[in-house]
């Protein structure tokens, strides 16, 4: 009765809305694709909120999944969520996948991945979105956790057991490689294109023989089955082979795609940026330009096969991986309307293509870049840098960019300085340390870029934080009078746990690892090690007798030094990394002059910069009188038609408004912990709302469980 009800009323409500509310929203205004639709616009068509009413914008509900890690802080959400037909599909701090009434925010069903007695978090697990199929009567949605891909009754949240096995597919499986027991999930979710799910992936990317080759797949939505495979690492006979050195595409990992897809279904064209080859910061192993890791990839959706390629960076050693999906743009270039591809870069560049051809709209230059001076290692002679538009944000720290902030802080910061490596952009790591700018979030990063069709604007926020960075010499794993589980932690663990053990946090909080033997014993050191923990990786792919000299070294067992191990090159690299360091100074601010944060406007039809507006404050620093400063941002914006965009990602916790027209701030809000992530906007039964994940856990900041939606 109900059900036939409701379209009724609906129909009625209709009838009378067309002459009189015209410009209101109409029922259900979907966000059914991961940043909103397949070109990966982050825009909405709404325009119920506008630059008039925005400042009456209030909390519509919150939702609170339960399940963040409050007491250490380490959980994020990182999810752009799915809103369809007023039902929100979304994802918690811990990986519960869920419904809501996207209304009242009210929990319909939960998904638990912990549920699956073979579901192990194998780690690195966050999660940015999901995936939605429907044919018009059975909805389905498609989602990764772990290893898994699992396809869910999104009307009930029960697994769909004909596809894959009982309800999903372990992606280990069909690389072409045996990679049984190493790393390899995709926080970002697949896109859909006719009856597929293509799907790239997380793996490691600090070496060894750790790495799954991050090869890009089409699965079946309905069976599961894998329909094709385009090799990242290219296979002998494959083109691009010979920009590695023979053999390479059965070692080397990487040259994934961790940053989601965009699909252009006219053309049939599937777009894929990839991310660099492994190790991320020494390539002696992989001497050569590495097709197709860097690349904006263009491949026939329907059959994998390669249409086109760039490669934004040749043999990468900073870990420049591309970021975000592009966003497919129609620009009007020289009085020509083109269909287009824009993808932004950590380095701050955009590189503007034509779609159907690959040729770039704007010239793009090779430009001689600095030699390696590491053992082995031959950083390529060039990199691509476009003509236009110019970089968003800073690329180098000369002596006048170093902060003023306070005689000290100068002071500290010029000490940093004046020892390390300073250049422009693809100044090769060295041991003394290399200042790399923008650091290794971006730039753009993984929050991805809006665009704003009327304008030809794409709206990016970025992040200007220098890091500094470098590598020591490794001891061979296995040599004689080394304590082995040293060399090991240096190799694997050092670059997040820290070089005395102090942790960090460049994946989340990562945890000090003093006097671990006081909370932690071998089993299950053996365990975090085997299964990865929050987003830390698996390390699997040890042999036993390295992690047990780990152990030993970790627990500091009496006999630590004389723990044997093996002759076995789990780390084949002459040098190890020496952690993710932020330039900042004695108290963490950042190092250089501000701001460290801003949103940009870039003008795609002119290739130039619109508006540039600083974004984000540092409260305390803000409240003893120091101008708008701007923070690092996590997470990206999404324009509406009505000229507004919405971004959080801030470091201080914040949600904002600002003026598409020129960066103006129109509206700001505390969250209650900081959205790290896209917000999403829709309408339900005529209301326009837009909802945030609001996850914290990054930044030294608080996490939370929340997602919040507002409303007029
Ligand atoms: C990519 C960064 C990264 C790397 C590399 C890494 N870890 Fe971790 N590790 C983390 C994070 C993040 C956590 C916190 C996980 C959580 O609790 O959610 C963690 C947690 C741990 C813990 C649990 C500590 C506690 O107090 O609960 C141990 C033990 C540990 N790591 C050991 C290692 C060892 C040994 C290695 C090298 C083989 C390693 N880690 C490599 C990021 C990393």
């Amino acid at each position: 009765m109900y059900s036939f009800i409701k379209p009724f009323w609906g129909f009625l409500l209709l009838l009378i809305c067309i002459p009189a509310c015209k410009d209101d929203a109409p029922q259900y205004v979907n966000w059914a694709v991961y940043l909103g639709d397949k070109h990966s616009s982050q825009y909405s068509p709404l325009t119920q909120i506008n630059k008039e009413n925005v400042k009456n914008l209030k909390v519509a509900w919150t939702y609170n999944s339960g399940d963040a890690d409050h007491e250490k802080n380490r959980t994020q959400i990182q999810c752009n969520p799915l809103i369809i037909d007023g039902i929100l599909y979304g994802s918690s701090p811990k990986l519960k996948f869920f419904a809501l009434n996207a209304e009242t925010g009210k929990e319909i069903w939960t998904f638990d991945p912990f549920d699956d007695q073979e579901y192990k978090a194998f780690g690195m697990g966050v999660n940015r979105g999901l995936a939605f199929w429907t044919d018009g009567q059975q909805k389905r949605l498609l989602v990764t956790a772990g290893p898994f891909i699992y396809a869910i009754n999104a009307e009930t949240g029960n697994l769909i057991p004909d596809f894959g096995a009982n309800g999903k597919v372990d992606m280990h499986d069909g690389l072409d490689r045996n990679v049984d027991n190493l790393f390899i999930n995709s926080n970002t979710p697949g896109i859909i294109y006719k009856d597929k799910l293509i799907l790239g992936c997380r793996v490691s990317e600090s070496g060894g023989t750790g790495a799954v080759p991050g090869h890009i797949r089409a699965f079946n939505v309905h069976t599961g089955e894998q329909e094709w495979i385009f090799h990242t690492i290219p296979h002998p006979g494959e083109y691009g082979y010979e920009t590695w050195p023979p053999g390479a595409w059965q070692y080397s990992g990487g040259a994934n795609a961790w940053a989601g897809l965009s699909v252009d279904e006219e053309r049939g064209i599937v777009f894929v940026p990839t991310g660099s080859a492994s190790f991320d910061f020494y390539g002696g192993d992989r001497i050569g330009e590495n097709l197709f890791a860097n690349c904006l990839l263009a491949l026939d959706a329907n059959t994998g096969d390669r249409k086109w390629h760039f490669q934004t960076v040749h043999h990468d050693i900073w870990d420049r991986d591309l970021p975000a999906p592009p966003n497919l743009v129609r620009v009007n270039h020289n009085g020509k309307e083109i269909d287009a591809v824009a993808q932004i870069t950590k380095s701050s560049y955009i590189f503007l293509f034509d779609r159907e051809t690959g040729e770039p709209l704007f010239p793009i230059t090779e430009v001689p870049t600095s030699p390696s001076t590491l053992e082995g290692e031959s950083a390529w002679p060039t990199q691509p840098i476009p003509v236009k538009p110019p970089q968003f944000s800073r690329n180098r720290v000369t002596e006048k960019d170093l902060t003023t902030r306070t005689p000290e802080a100068n002071a500290y910061a010029r000490k940093i300085w004046e020892q390390a490596t300073e250049g422009e952009h693809f100044t090769p790591l060295s041991e003394n340390g290399t200042i790399v700018f923008p650091g290794l979030d971006g730039g753009g990063e993984w929050g991805g870029a809006a665009f704003e069709p009327s304008s030809g604007n794409l709206i990016v926020n970025a992040s200007e934080m220098p890091w500094v960075l470098s590598l020591s010499k490794s001891d061979k794993i296995g040599a004689k009078n080394i304590p082995k589980g040293k060399s090991i932690y240096n190799a694997f663990c050092l670059s997040c746990h820290g070089k005395d053990l102090q942790g960090g946090d460049m994946f989340g909080a990562v945890p000090s690892l003093k006097n671990l033997k006081e909370r932690i014993d071998k089993n299950q050191l053996t365990q975090i090690l085997q299964n990865g923990k929050g987003t830390m990786p698996s390390f699997n792919f040890l042999p036993e007798d390295q992690i047990d000299a780990i152990a030993a070294f970790l627990l500091e067992a009496p006999d630590a030094e004389k723990v044997k191990v093996e002759e076995q090159d789990t780390w084949p690299y002459p040098y190890y990394f020496n952690g993710y360091t932020r330039f900042q100074d004695q108290e963490g601010y950042p190092a250089i002059t501000p701001p460290w944060g801003t949103l940009n406007a870039i003008n795609l039809n002119t290739g130039e910069i619109s508006w540039k507006v600083t974004l984000g404050v540092y409260p305390e620093l803000a409240a003893n009188g120091m101008e708008p400063m701007g923070s690092e941002s996590y997470g990206g914006p999404v324009v509406s038609s009505s000229g507004l965009i919405f971004m959080a990602g801030t470091l201080d916790e914040k949600f904002r408004v600002f003026d598409s027209k020129d960066g103006s701030l129109l509206f700001e809000t505390m969250l209650p912990a900081a959205g790290f992530a896209t917000p999403a906007v829709y309408a339900v039964d005529g209301k326009q709302y837009i909802v945030i994940a609001c996850g914290g856990g990054k930044l030294g900041k608080k996490s939370g469980d929340a997602y919040v939606a507002f409303s007029l």
